[in-house]
């Protein structure tokens, strides 16, 4: 069921007299000059629904003396009345339009206001967070918005953190000389080197022995000749030695050039230096393109954490279009809320307030006279095209203007 006023009757309460109003229409004009009574009848209204929470907002509902005060509202469907005596904090009675009471009154109430009794221009008025919790008290999330918040800031700083090492590495990385492909991995050893040019001098005194040796059979050779007559025989031995001496000698590999060992003994140092720095340079190389994956891990875990709530949130089905949050507050298409044109958060926060209480299709606006009239046409419109009863409070001294109240009366 869903209900509105049908009838308020109030006495003595704050600054009533005895009012006593069957509205019609959506909007419910209470207008009169400062101080007769309008701020009275939109409280007696609430102090009759809200029970707790309206009657400790007002410490003296009965008016000045008077003994009792009574505010009673008729909703078509159920009466609800409130009855105060000196300290107390009002009794309540619902009853059905037949006369039948309901046992837990004030639940019954409760159920019916929904989520909060709710006035649209306070709405506008609340900080950005107060605004997100309104916000989200009026849907279901499939998400903790805190929680996934704190995720996100998490996963932020972890980024942040691991960025402060691909900075340091990056900058280590460049303190050192450029690659040189031409570099060995390991370092040279001497002992190695020293070995090599001992085999290659070996090498070569084996050589200048086999020329010693050809040399000689050579010497042989000509003496043999002189004796060739004498010694057919021997010559032919010692031709045949020659000819083995040279054979070997062509066996042999060639002559080693030892003149650049001493040079590379000398250089062995410094460029065992550069083959150090390049392969640290090589370590450091391959921590930055570590740090740097992990930076582009931490990257997509953002993106992926952003898209959780962004496919979260088009799932949420907002009391208006565009109207969404962030972790700075309401966003309308987009935008901040308190960036959106008057008439746009005047919008949003009357289609909340409704939202906010389906059942009960009751708002109040206790500023009326700070809206201009194209706002007041936008609630007038939204009040219409929603069937909801909105009541206002506007000052007004031509009273020619909705429900005029005078000295805690209804004019007449
Ligand atoms: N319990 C009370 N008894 C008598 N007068 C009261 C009581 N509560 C408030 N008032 C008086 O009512 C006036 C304000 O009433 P209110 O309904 O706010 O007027 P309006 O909204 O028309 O300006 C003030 O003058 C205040 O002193
Ligand atoms: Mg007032």
């Amino acid at each position: 069921m869903s209900l509105k006023v049908t009838n308020l009757h109030a006495e003595n309460y704050k600054r009533l007299v005895a009012v006593d109003i069957s509205p019609t229409g959506n909007v419910v004009t209470i207008a009169g000059r400062n101080a007769q009574g309008k701020t009275s009848v939109l409280d007696a209204l609430w102090a009759a629904l809200a029970g707790g929470e309206a009657s400790r907002a007002t410490q003296q509902p009965i008016r000045e003396g008077q003994d009792t005060a009574v505010v009673r509202l008729d909703l078509g469907e159920i009466i609800v009345t409130r009855r105060w005596t000196k300290d107390d904090a009002g009794t309540l009675t619902v009853e059905s339009a037949d006369g039948a009471r309901f046992s837990s009154p004030q639940k019954l109430l409760d159920e019916m206001l929904g989520r909060r009794a709710f006035d649209p221009l306070a709405f506008v008025r609340q900080s950005p967070k107060d605004q997100v919790a309104t916000l989200v008290s009026t849907v279901e999330l499939p998400f903790d918005p805190e929680e996934l918040e704190r995720r996100r800031k998490a996963v932020y700083d972890q980024r942040t953190e691991v960025g402060r090492d691909v900075a340091k590495l990056e900058a280590q990385l460049a303190s050192y000389p450029d690659h040189d492909p031409s570099l060995p991995d390991e370092e040279e050893s001497a002992g190695v080197l020293l070995a090599e040019a001992d085999a290659a001098r070996a090498q070569n005194a084996s050589i200048d022995q086999a020329i010693a040796e050809a040399n000689r059979q050579a010497h042989t050779v000509e003496w043999a000749e002189e004796a060739l007559r004498e010694a057919q025989k021997a010559l032919d031995t010692a031709r045949e030695q020659y000819a083995d001496a040279q054979k070997a000698l062509l066996a042999m590999p060639e002559r080693v050039d030892v003149s650049g060992f001493a040079e590379r003994l000398d250089g062995l140092e410094a460029r065992n230096r550069r083959i150090r720095a390049q392969r640290e340079r090589n370590a450091v190389a391959a921590q930055l393109a570590n740090a740097k994956e992990k930076r582009a891990q931490h990257t997509l875990m953002l993106t992926s954490i952003e898209n959780t709530k962004a496919d979260a949130l088009a799932a949420v089905e907002f009391p208006v279009s565009g109207l969404s949050f962030d972790e700075s507050g309401v966003t309308l298409k987009g935008i901040p809320l308190s960036q959106a044109s008057a008439a746009e958060q005047l919008r949003v926060s009357v289609a909340l307030a409704m939202a906010a209480n389906p059942r009960l299709r009751v708002l109040r606006i206790m500023e009326g006279s700070l809206l201009d009239s194209e706002s007041m046409q936008i609630i007038a419109d939204l009040a219409a095209e929603n069937d909801y009863q909105v009541w206002v409070e506007v000052v007004d001294e031509s009273g020619k203007v909705g429900v005029v109240i005078e000295d805690g009366q209804v004019a007449r």
